[in-house]
């Protein structure tokens, strides 16, 4: 097998007057030029008419209509492809082919209307796969009681493909462990499928933004074991700007895992930094402002917080630390960040006791259930892990949030219909998630039906002037806190 490794070459199809597919070649140390990166310069199609222009329109087959395969989806659909999106789930496919979109991310109703007639839904494998010159395989990978990957329904997407008597090209975007692409292939060798091409293309997307990160990407990454199958996933992005990252399949799935854990570490530092503020009279919110106008760090992903959640960050973070152990290697930084997002998520029942004392009987409102606006995902949701230990102190729990039902995760807690509801009659309110919403509150008059007027600010997200003008003991996280406790 032919194993392109790090393409050292840049490229670009044209812009401007440059005629489209114009190969720039770079030379090192130019502007534009980044190792082992093509650099994509696809001129931006106008909204609403991505046609092909020329290129290829290819037909693919996505397996699993959860959040990546159905932004992945309408996003190839939006590009001009035809794509068939197949679900073991017949109520969701159902759904689908009602026109109801059974997840909550902006911008992704519209964007599946609109390219209706270039998708289809089915839970039939032989309907999904027919004519496929691509399959994509988005299903999940949740961990396992041991923290592996669970990789079942990856497997049974492969053992399910027909015999092909052509030449398709399966592509993995859910998170998968670093070996998984070497053993699809053996697998799929041993099914008689050597002629079957194989790629790790690892999604990006962000809830919430997972629509224009996909097609305003940061960098589309491509692992493959045969160059020709990187490039025919790299034209099937054409109409997407962003560098391209081609290198070997275990490369790209090293790329996912390492993203993500560096995100959390950067979290998980921050958090830290701002526990040290508190117990030195420092604001975390300047100190991540001043240390990330540093060109070399950045901005992002410096909000000190209550800790990162979500159906990724936690899921990737164990099975990073359960290959890297597996391997034989004990990955230290790994262990603390996990450890320290853990801690992160329980420190605020501290923060409550220091001014109210024992919880037990005291009623608190946690505003915001989700583990971040602009989603209805409570995965790992701090707010989950915050309701139980209140629970568990004998407290009274309220909870809002504008899009979750925490029904069926949050048993013993009273869900109120507005954030001015949840926090009538409570003796604290926590910000657990930055909803805008929060942001617009009438606080002063929350504060005047509150029993004690406290708010712990989770997110930092709201102004601490204004909070204690409206007559609120507000605390933030790593901010500096009213040293007398604020209540007497
Ligand atoms: C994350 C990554 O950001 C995506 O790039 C990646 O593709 C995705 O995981 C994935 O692996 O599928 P997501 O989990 O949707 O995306 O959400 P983020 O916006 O990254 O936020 C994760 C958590 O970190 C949230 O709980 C958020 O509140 C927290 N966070 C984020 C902080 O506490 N501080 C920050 O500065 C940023």
């Amino acid at each position: 097998m032919d194993n392109p490794g790090l393409d050292a070459r840049s490229s670009g199809a044209g812009h401007g007057a440059r005629p489209e597919g114009t190969v720039l070649e770079y030379g090192p140390g130019e502007p534009g030029a980044v190792s082992g990166v093509r650099r994509r310069r696809s001129p931006a199609l106008p909204v609403g008419s991505r046609c092909r222009r020329g290129a290829r329109v290819s037909r693919i087959a996505v397996f699993g209509a959860g959040h990546v395969g159905l932004v992945t989806g309408a996003c190839f659909a939006d590009l001009g492809h035809e794509v068939a999106v197949r679900d073991v789930l017949p109520d969701r496919i159902e759904a689908l082919r009602a026109g109801e979109v059974p997840i909550f991310e902006p911008g992704l109703d519209e964007l599946l209307a609109k390219n209706r007639e270039r998708l289809t839904f089915t839970t039939d494998v032989r309907e999904a796969i027919d004519g496929a010159d691509f399959v994509y395989i988005a299903v999940g990978t949740p961990p396992t009681y041991s923290g592996d990957a669970d990789l079942s329904a990856v497997w049974t997407v492969i053992d399910e493909l027909p015999l092909l008597d052509r030449r398709v090209v399966v592509a993995l975007k859910s998170t998968v462990p670093v070996g998984t692409g070497e053993k699809v292939r053996r697998r799929l060798d041993a099914r008689g499928l050597r002629h079957v091409g194989y790629a790790s293309n690892p999604e990006f997307t962000a809830e919430g933004t997972a629509v224009r990160d996909f097609l305003h990407p940061d960098r589309i990454v491509i692992g493959t074991f045969d160059a020709a199958d990187a490039d025919a996933v790299e034209e099937l992005h054409r109409g997407i700007e962003g560098p391209v990252v081609r290198c070997d399949v275990a490369s790209a799935e090293m790329i996912k895992l390492a993203a993500n854990a560096a995100l959390m570490t950067r979290i998980s530092f921050i958090n830290e930094i701002a526990n040290v503020c508190e117990a030195t009279g420092a604001d975390v919110v300047k100190v991540a402002e001043g240390v990330g106008l540093d060109r070399r760090l950045g901005p992002h992903f410096l909000r000190a917080g209550i800790g990162y959640g979500g159906s990724c960050f936690p899921k990737d973070a164990s099975a990073l630390k359960q290959l890297a152990a597996n391997s034989g290697y004990h990955f230290q930084l790994l262990n603390a960040v996990i450890e320290v997002n853990e801690l992160q998520k329980r420190r605020v029942l501290g923060k409550l006791q220091r001014h109210l004392g024992t919880l037990r009987g005291k009623r608190v409102a946690l505003l915001g259930l989700a583990f971040k606006p602009n989603t209805d995902d409570m995965r790992e949701a701090p707010s989950v892990v915050l309701a139980g230990r209140l629970l568990a102190e004998g407290a009274e729990v309220t909870a809002w949030d504008p899009v979750v039902d925490g029904r069926r995760l949050l048993h013993g807690v009273e869900l109120a219909a507005s954030a001015r509801e949840a926090l009538r009659g409570a003796d604290a309110a926590v910000l657990v998630t930055e909803w805008p919403e929060l942001a617009e509150l009438d606080w002063a008059a929350a504060a005047k039906e509150m029993r004690t007027a406290l708010l712990i600010d989770g997110r930092n997200m709201l102004d601490p002037d204004a909070l204690r003008a409206a007559g609120f003991v507000y605390e933030g996280i790593g901010r500096a806190a009213p040293r007398n406790g604020g209540l007497d």
